[in-house]
């Protein structure tokens, strides 16, 4: 019998909780304190990665390997390597010459507990430790496999994807940019790094292309709904409720769904992406579930 959407709605809250604390131990692991002189920008890496989040990313490539039977202690490498340019691009994101937000996942922001220096070596270093975790051996014992992953993060995270996206989120706070624009520039600052998380599990299970497209296609309206979703949360939320700073898009005067087309609408889009996001997984015939779940998620999400 299928489960009714309360039960399928607790098991998602569980697998949540769980990544959570997955994660929180595999980056103690990944990332220990050291007492060498230069312990502040390892303070200032596990302050910026063991501060708390949801772990969607993380979330994402554990149930998209999981349906391709890959060993959890794979895709949870994998998944902190992700989670590690997440948060290196929080970091930098919050700096006085971007966003200038002082609050993060409820606690100061990396530039206020440490300083912009430092805030800015770590994130740097939590960049390149993603990619060391990912060209290590423990990671896969096929080369193959683990330079397609190394490729498809550095495209994720570079000029085409998350800082080629930042860069147009700050240009769009001095010009005013079409829909198209504004979803081009959500799609790679937000959205790569999610179809990142969801081909990850397609490359660690070597699964075939159908499987690979409907995942990315799957992630790339994930993503937007996402983003769509936090540009209302900034409009909507506060501070206390959300943990991070709120009222920032305005004041900068950014270019977002909002800003276009108000916020009723905005969320009638972010309504159809995520939808049309659940029709992708078809193909893997219900053994998606918590993929499904989390479309749903995305747009009730409070925080
Ligand atoms: C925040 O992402 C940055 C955006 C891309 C909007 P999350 O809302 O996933 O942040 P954490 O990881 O849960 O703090
Ligand atoms: C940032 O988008 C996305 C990143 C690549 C970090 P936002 O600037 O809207 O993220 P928040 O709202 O500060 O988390
Ligand atoms: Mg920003
Ligand atoms: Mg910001
Ligand atoms: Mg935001």
């Amino acid at each position: 019998m299928a489960p009714s959407s309360r039960e399928a709605s607790i098991s998602l809250q569980e697998q949540l909780t769980e990544t959570v604390e997955i994660m929180q131990k595999t980056i103690t692991r990944l990332l220990p304190e050291t007492d060498l002189p230069e312990a502040p920008l390892f303070e200032a890496m596990r302050y910026g990665s063991l501060n708390g989040g949801k772990r969607l990313r993380p979330f994402l490539v554990i149930q998209s390997a999981k349906l391709f039977n890959v060993d959890p202690k794979r895709s949870r490498r994998v998944a902190a390597a992700l989670e590690f340019v997440h948060c290196y691009s929080l970091m930098h994101d919050d700096l006085p010459a971007m966003d200038n937000a002082d609050t993060r996942r409820g606690k100061p922001a990396a530039h206020k507990a440490f300083d912009e220096a430092t805030a800015i070596l770590a994130g740097d270093a939590l960049l390149t430790l993603a990619f060391e975790i990912l060209a290590d051996s423990d990671t896969h014992e096929d080369p193959r496999v683990r330079v397609d992953l190394v490729a498809a993060l550095a495209q994720a995270s570079g000029g085409h994807g998350l800082c080629g996206g930042q860069m147009l989120d700050l240009i769009g706070e001095r010009s005013s940019f079409d829909l198209g624009t504004i979803s081009r520039l959500q799609r790679m600052k937000t959205g790569k790094l999610m179809s990142f998380a969801c081909e990850a599990g397609a490359i660690l299970g070597k699964a075939g292309e159908p499987q690979r497209k409907a995942l990315l296609n799957y992630a790339n309206d994930l993503g937007l709904a996402f983003q769509v979703t936090d540009d209302i949360l900034d409009v909507e939320s506060n501070v206390t409720a959300l943990g991070k700073d709120t009222g920032k898009d305005q004041q900068a005067g950014k270019s977002t769904f909002v800003s276009t087309m108000g916020k009723e609408q905005a969320r009638a889009r972010a309504e159809m992406l995520a939808a049309q996001a659940k029709r992708h997984l078809a193909i893997f015939e219900g053994r998606a579930e918590m993929l499904e779940d989390l479309a749903d998620y995305v747009l009730k999400r409070r925080a």
